[in-house]
């Protein structure tokens, strides 16, 4: 069977490459991409977003700075490849493989440009970004604004709004496991991330609380009631973070070394090694990765019906079309039906692992 998630991410793609260039007008697309489970990083600007993201992926390419640097939503589906380089891709430059991740950190940056006309306003069109790697674990993430207070740089008052307007229309749709990073030297009842998932999610179903910045914590206090679910109880258990201090980004500490601390931070700290094992951005990337693949199984047979319905509507969209299916938009439809198909073929084998008494 063919890995849920990168199935999952296929329509992700396709559906964005369908909906992006306004060509057929299939009414179901939309309503598809909403369906599609994904993970959502939110959190306060500076609360670590960047930093977790990144130790997700074992490499550094997210644009860095103060101020608002992530201002358009961004798709991040990490592949696991067996051997080879690792390269990534833009779904807005198909046919170039980048294997400088300094020219991705680049790409990312001017093409949020090429979208605001660098006014330093926000956009909810989404930037796709695809990492191949035999070092990543499959999954999807998506990186938004950070949540601020204030507006800068001559931003419009407006700004504050827009972000927690864009979060929010993100991470209300069900179907999203809602990642909420919160720094240890803050107090959690004023984090940003807890505050946003609580609004949408007050049983905390679907948020995974993280706790960053733990190294940063006063002297004589420790985040072990927060870790073990006493201060703010969700339903899956809060994963604590030791990410790189702008100090070891400024000695360009490496990733493998940074990861190497962490782990060594929480296996010899006192307060924490009895929490050692389910703690760390490895320990998170896994987690994250069949925590999805989890909930994209429990979301097949309702995802089926939509898939079905879109299938119809794209069968009709391609008659309506009358012309040689070899144009952009032909091809493009006639891709993404092809997914759907595939994703059928998996529903099927899901009903026959039911009734074989599988665990499918
Ligand atoms: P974002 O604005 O939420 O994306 O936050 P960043 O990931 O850019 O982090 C903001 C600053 O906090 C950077 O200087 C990071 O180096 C620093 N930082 C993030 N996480 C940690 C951590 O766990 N420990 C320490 N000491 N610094 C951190
Ligand atoms: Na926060
Ligand atoms: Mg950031």
């Amino acid at each position: 069977m063919e890995n849920l998630i990168s199935l999952v991410n296929k329509l992700q793609r396709a559906c964005t490459a369908l909906g992006d260039h306004g060509e057929p007008a299939v009414s179901s697309l939309p309503t598809l991409w909403d369906s599609l489970p994904s993970i959502a990083v939110v959190g306060g600007q500076s609360s670590g977003k960047s930093s977790v993201l990144e130790s997700v992926v074992g490499k550094d390419f997210l644009p860095r700075g103060s101020g608002i640097v992530t201002r358009r939503p961004l798709v991040l589906q990490l592949h696991k490849i067996d051997k080879g380089q690792e390269y990534a891709q833009f779904l807005h430059r198909p046919s170039e493989k980048f294997y400088d991740f300094v020219a991705v950190r680049r790409e990312i940056s001017d093409e949020t440009d090429r979208e605001t006309g660098q006014t330093k306003q926000i956009s909810s069109v989404p930037i796709h970004l695809s990492i191949y790697s035999p070092n990543v674990v499959n999954l999807t993430l998506v990186d938004l604004p950070g949540l601020t207070k204030v507006a800068v740089d001559g931003q419009s008052e407006s700004i504050v709004q827009d972000i927690e307007n864009m979060v929010r229309a993100y991470i209300q749709k069900p179907n999203c496991i809602i990642l909420a990073i919160s720094p240890a030297n803050q107090d959690l009842a004023t984090s940003d991330a807890i505050k946003i998932s609580r609004e949408v999610d007050p049983t905390g179903e679907r948020t995974i609380g993280v706790l960053t910045k733990i190294d940063l914590m006063d002297k004589g206090t420790d985040a072990v009631d927060i870790l073990e679910g006493k201060s703010y109880r969700l339903k899956y258990p809060w994963v604590g973070i030791v990410n790189r201090s702008q100090q070891d980004i400024n000695k360009r500490v490496d990733m493998t070394s940074a990861r190497r601390k962490e782990r060594e931070y929480f296996s010899t700290v006192r307060e924490y090694k009895h929490l050692a094992s389910r703690m760390g951005s490895e320990y998170l990337a896994k987690m994250l990765s069949k925590h999805l693949e989890g909930v994209i199984k429990s979301r097949i047979p309702g995802m089926q019906t939509l898939i079905n319905k879109t299938l119809a509507d794209l069968e009709a969209e391609l008659r309506n079309l009358g012309k040689p299916i070899s144009t952009d938009a032909g091809g493009k439809l006639l891709m993404i039906m092809d997914i759907c198909r595939g994703f059928d073929q998996i529903y099927k084998d899901h009903l026959d692992g039911i009734r074989s008494g599988g665990d499918t």
